[in-house]
Formats: structure tokens, sequence, C-alpha cells
């Protein structure tokens, strides 16, 4: 996981690295903060955003950041999970059918309404299990393909959307955007 949090008051408070994760992690995908470093308040802004670049996040891979204290899966989805996901009739998603999406408030759950862009490919959300906070598993767990939490069984689609298990919503999509290839969270 992150070491951010290990030297307190220095330059290194601010710098965030990718993680391991569960799933495959794309190597070599920079990730630094949006602040500039000097400036006293730099601890505050970088919590609140950060800069991603996904340039060289793999099809079929996922780059794990910590943000705000939390992990942050980034998708790049292939052919196959964009599929699955958009196949899916809103009536089965029956705990949850709500987009959960930061950027897109009130929308419902079809994966239109969750991935970062129109095509599909980028999903961006946050890897915290909704039932009691572990961290699920990628790379096509569970029984949707998507992610699965151990914890206590929690399935999750390759939207991230709750399909089976005791998590009540699906994973949600924090604020971000694309700028190029950067992705900014927050
Ligand atoms: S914390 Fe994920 S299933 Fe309980």
């Amino acid at each position: 996981m992150s070491h951010a949090d290990d030297h307190e008051g220095t330059r290194r408070d601010f710098i965030y690295y990718a993680t391991a994760g569960a799933g495959a992690v794309a190597t070599g995908a920079a990730v630094w903060p949006l602040v500039n470093q000097m400036n006293p308040s730099a601890d505050v802004q970088a919590l609140a955003s950060i800069r991603v670049d996904t340039a060289d996040i793999d099809v079929g891979t996922q780059l794990t950041v910590k943000w705000r204290g939390k992990p942050v899966f980034v998708r790049r989805r292939t052919e196959d999970e964009i599929a699955d996901a958009r196949a899916v009739n809103l009536a089965d998603l029956v705990i949850d059918d709500e987009a959960r999406n930061d950027n897109n408030p009130g929308a419902d759950a079809s994966d239109e309404n969750r991935s970062m862009d129109e095509a599909g490919e980028w999903l961006v959300m946050m890897g915290v299990c909704t039932h009691l906070g572990c961290v699920p598993l990628g790379d096509g767990a569970g029984d949707f393909g998507g992610w699965f939490c151990p914890c206590h069984g929690s399935h999750y689609d390759t939207s991230g959307r709750i399909r089976k298990g005791p998590a009540p919503e699906n994973l949600p999509v924090p604020i971000a955007r694309f700028e190029g290839s950067e992705l900014v969270l927050g």
C-alpha cells in the first residue's frame, strides 16, 4: 500500500505511489499531486486533488492510487468488460440501481452513467467495499467478473456495481475528469 504517510512533515507527504492492490497493476504510471509543494497548505491541497498519468495503463489492467487516504481503482477495461457491463438490464440491479457517481448525481446505474468516457474504456471508483470497508480484489474476481470482496463475500460486476452479497451500494465513483491522458481526482 502507500507509503505516503510514513514521513510526516516532509515533501514525501505529498507523493502518492501506485499500489499493488489486488488486481493487475500498470507499472510506470506516474502519480503526483497537483500542488505547489512549498506552499504551507500543500498537504490540504494534496488531499483534495491529485493527477494520475494514465498513459501507461494497458487495456485490461488496473492502477490503484491512494487519494484522501483511500484506494482508488483506475481500470482500463477490455471490450468484453465494457460489453458485459452494458448488457446488464437495470432491472437486474436489485441491490443498488443508482450510479453512485459524484460526477453524475442522481443518475441510474447504467454503465454509461458510471464510466468516465463515452466508449466506457475507463472506470474510476473508490476501492472500498460498501459493506464494511475492505479493499475488494479485482482483475475479473467474483461471480460477475469484476471485483470480489472476500471479507464477507460481496461480488461486484465489471462496472463496479454490487450484484451479490452484503454490500448495500455500488462502488462509488469520485469527482474526476480527464485532461488529456491525465486523470484529475478531486
Ligand atoms: S467488507 Fe466487503 S463484504 Fe464485508
